[in-house]
């Protein structure tokens, strides 16, 4: 993977899989946000000896800047073997029952942004006949639950997305990859205690790199997240909705 677009690049799981991958001496086009922690980034990577790194500030929700910023990446980087998109936020699900406009932003940062970019990423990958996309969805997306659905649901969206994307583009030797974590120790979920369920960042990276590597199209990680949320879907719906999860 020589040419790498991350897409919410300043995420923790995110730099954490730059970092690994920078080790088979990757180039890297960072987007998000905070030009100044992309900057840091940047310089970073350089210090490993990444000699081809840039980046572009970018608010997600900003559909009508994607074009330019993937037109950006491709023109920088000389072309894309991998596009990597990490961005999310975690809202309180109580703010989001009150408030439809919280609602329609977070599912704008959660889903519409990311299905909007993946739009013109397959058609890229489409027209040069390989690439490889990978995108971090989430263990909430597998069933609705009540302290977190508006999340979940952008999520689902997210994954039944990339279902769609992997059945069109598998034919044309295009990998699509849908990482589910569970709890991992970020920001994003650092108002909640911590568990024996939560795994380390570092740890997530390492599983992102290798399902990129084994051509995965889903990843669930850590593994046991595949039995429990199996095990949450089972669950019939006259009890489920007894349960206050
Ligand atoms: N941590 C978990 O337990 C967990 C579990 C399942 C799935 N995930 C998913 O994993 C991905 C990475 O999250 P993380 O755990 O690494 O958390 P994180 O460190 O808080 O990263 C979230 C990232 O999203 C970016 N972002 C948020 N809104 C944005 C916007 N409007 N435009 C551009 N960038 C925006 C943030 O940018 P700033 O740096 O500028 O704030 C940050 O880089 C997310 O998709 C998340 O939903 C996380």
């Amino acid at each position: 993977m020589k040419k790498i677009l991350v897409i919410g690049a300043t995420s923790v799981i995110a730099q954490a899989t730059i970092k690994l991958l920078a080790e088979d001496g990757a180039e890297f086009y960072l987007v998000g946000r905070n030009i100044d922690k992309l900057n840091i980034m940047a310089t970073d990577l350089k210090v490993r000896g990444i000699t081809r790194v840039d980046c572009y500030a970018m608010d997600v929700t900003a559909i009508e800047a994607h074009a330019e910023m993937l037109s950006k990446a491709i023109n920088f980087l000389g072309g894309l073997d991998l596009a990597f998109i990490a961005h999310g936020t975690l809202p309180d699900q109580s703010a989001c029952q009150l408030s439809v406009t919280k609602t329609i932003t977070e599912t704008n940062i959660n889903f519409t942004s990311t299905i909007a970019l993946l739009t013109l990423l397959a058609k890229y990958f489409e027209q040069k006949q390989s690439g490889h996309i990978a995108v971090i969805s989430s263990i909430a997306g597998d069933r609705g639950r009540q302290s977190n659905y508006t999340y979940g649901a952008a999520k689902a969206g997210v994954s039944v997305f990339l279902q769609g994307l992997s059945n069109r583009l598998y034919k044309q030797g295009i990998c699509v990859l849908d990482i589910k974590p569970g709890f991992v120790d970020t920001p994003m979920i650092a108002r909640f205690k911590r568990n024996f369920l939560w795994a380390k960042p570092e740890y997530v990276a390492k599983k992102i790199v290798r399902a990129i590597k084994n051509k995965k199209q889903v990843l669930y990680v850590p593994w046991f997240w595949f039995f429990i949320m199996l095990i949450i879907k089972l669950v019939p719906k006259f009890i489920f909705n007894r349960l206050a999860l």
